[in-house]
């Protein structure tokens, strides 16, 4: 399969992506879910969640929330309701089928068609099917209509669009009143000896891991130079102010070398 041809490709970027971040970016994505705290009902857009290895990481960590808090919300439930017949019971854990609870869906939307390719088999391979579904198409120019989903993502996705303001609009765009901005990017560093510590690895441990790993320096050049042109964490903040977002925050993740920005569309 696709999967299987890249995979074994993109193994060696699986490798270095996760020997250079030390595997911390499952824990920054699983602190944006947290931030997103959806409930059975949200419906999601991930822009920019292809890519070789990752494709996929955001929709599916939010098909697994989902999932446990559905079994926590009936757990719940059996419990205030002792006395409910099997018939009640049986009805509770009733789904639709070739549904998530509460009709969730998550779309994912990626400007490169090879990388959805990827994406889908890796779901098809990790039994992830309901309410996930795989579209082609620019952050800056997204196929879809206004106001249609409450939730927004973007994970490390954003630094590579060419128009960010554009990006930030068509987000707006697309989510309906209430909905909710959330974008997981590397940011700028705040403690000065950290910060020392973070650029001699950025610039003389990443390429040369690269190299040695992935047999790619130049890409990882880029990748360090790309995350120190990223606009810092109140700038950012102000740009997505501008685009009319409200209530607009950031956490800094580990020191700042990444930030979580979030903001409401009211
Ligand atoms: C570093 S990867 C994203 C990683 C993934 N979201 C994660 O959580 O690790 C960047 C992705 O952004 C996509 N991309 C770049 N420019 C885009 C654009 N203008 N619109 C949509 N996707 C874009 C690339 O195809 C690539 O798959
Ligand atoms: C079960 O108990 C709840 C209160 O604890 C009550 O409201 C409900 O009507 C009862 N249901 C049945 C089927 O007896
Ligand atoms: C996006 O990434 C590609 C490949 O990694 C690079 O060639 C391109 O210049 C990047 N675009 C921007 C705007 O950063
Ligand atoms: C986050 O880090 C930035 C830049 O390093 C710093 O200016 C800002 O005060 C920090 N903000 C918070 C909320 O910790
Ligand atoms: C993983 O490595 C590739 C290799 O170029 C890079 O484009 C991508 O941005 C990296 N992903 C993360 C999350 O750093």
């Amino acid at each position: 399969s696709v999967y299987h041809v890249f995979e074994s490709v993109a193994k060696k970027y699986d490798i270095m992506n996760d020997s250079m971040s030390l595997g911390i970016h499952r824990l920054w994505k699983d602190t944006l879910l947290h931030q997103m705290n959806p409930y059975p009902g949200t419906q999601l857009l991930d822009v920019a969640g292809g890519t070789e290895t990752n494709a996929g990481d955001i929709a599916f960590r939010f098909i697994n929330y989902i999932r446990s808090q559905w079994d926590h919300q009936i757990r719940q439930k059996l419990k205030s309701h002792q006395n409910l017949s099997w018939q009640e019971i049986s009805k509770s854990y009733q789904q639709e089928e070739n549904e998530l609870p509460g009709g969730s869906q998550v779309v994912v939307c990626d400007i490169n068609k090879e990388m959805l390719k990827i994406g889908k088999q890796k779901a098809q391979h990790l039994g992830y099917s309901e309410g996930l579904s795989w579209v082609v198409g620019n952050a800056e120019e997204l196929p879809f209509i206004d106001n249609k989903f409450d939730v927004y993502t973007i994970a490390f996705g954003i630094r590579n669009v060419t128009h960010i303001d554009q990006a930030l609009q068509e987000a707006y765009r697309v989510l309906k009143p209430g909905g909710r901005f959330l974008c997981l990017e590397f940011s700028q560093v705040n403690n000065p000896l950290i910060s020392r510590l973070y650029d001699l690895y950025s610039f003389q441990v990443i390429p040369v891991l690269g190299e040695i790993i992935a047999g790619d320096w130049k890409s990882y050049q880029y990748l360090v130079e790309s995350i120190r042109c990223f606009p810092a964490q109140e700038e950012f903040k102000a740009m997505i102010e501008d685009t009319g977002f409200l209530k607009v925050e950031y956490q800094n993740l580990t020191s700042g070398i990444v930030a979580i920005h979030s903001g409401f569309k009211l």
